[in-house]
């Protein structure tokens, strides 16, 4: 998965609790390997100019993965997640890039049974959802208390911003 901000770090925590075997996430900032690792990453790329992250992923799991989870909103960050994919694999889009964007794929790294597709707010149901959602809470396997970092008073914003973009929040929440 790309991306641990409050989105990917459900994206991991969602994997674990489906008993994934491996849990490789991204992120350009270091920061946010700690975190990754709490919530249940097996292991952290840092991206960056200097990295190939697809080389990386296909290296950490001898030849691609079977889900990858686009989780920050960047058309070259979707073709990355596509093209680290393994035969069947699904390439799963949750970041929102700007209006009217649109990545191009190698159409003949598709044929191996791979699917591309969106998905918002987990695609959830919430009547079956809420309720397993609150059962893993309850049980401790589920991390929620853990997604907020810090809180700041709304008068604060700047300082929550500032440390967002430091990578030192897996959520910060505003008191109004
Ligand atoms: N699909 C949905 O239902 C849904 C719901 C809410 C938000 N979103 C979208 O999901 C995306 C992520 O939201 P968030 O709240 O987790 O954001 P966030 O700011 O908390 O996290 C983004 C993460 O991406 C990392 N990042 C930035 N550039 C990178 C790069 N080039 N390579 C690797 N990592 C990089 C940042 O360091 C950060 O950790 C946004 O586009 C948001 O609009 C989607």
């Amino acid at each position: 998965m790309i991306g641990v901000g409050g989105i990917g770090l459900n994206v991991i925590q969602g994997a674990r609790l489906a008993g994934a075997g491996q849990i490789i996430a991204v992120d350009a900032n270091p920061q946010k390997s700690d975190l990754a690792a709490q919530f249940g990453a097996t292991d952290f790329i840092q991206a960056g100019p200097d990295v190939d992250t697809v080389d990386a992923i296909k290296e950490l799991s001898a030849g691609g993965v079977d889900y990858a989870f686009e989780c920050v909103g960047a058309p070259a960050l979707v073709r990355q997640a596509i093209d680290s994919l393994d035969w069947g694999g699904t390439c799963v889009i949750l970041g929102v890039p700007k209006l009217g964007s649109e990545v191009s794929v190698m159409i003949a790294g598709l044929y191996n049974d791979k699917t591309i597709m969106g998905c918002r707010y987990g695609a959830a149901h919430p009547q079956n959802d809420f309720p397993m959602i609150v059962d893993l809470y309850q049980q401790g396997k589920l991390l929620l208390d853990e997604l907020v970092t810090s809180t700041y008073p709304v008068e604060r914003f700047d300082d929550a911003l500032t440390d967002l973009h430091d990578g030192k929040l897996a959520r910060g929440v505003l008191n109004f």
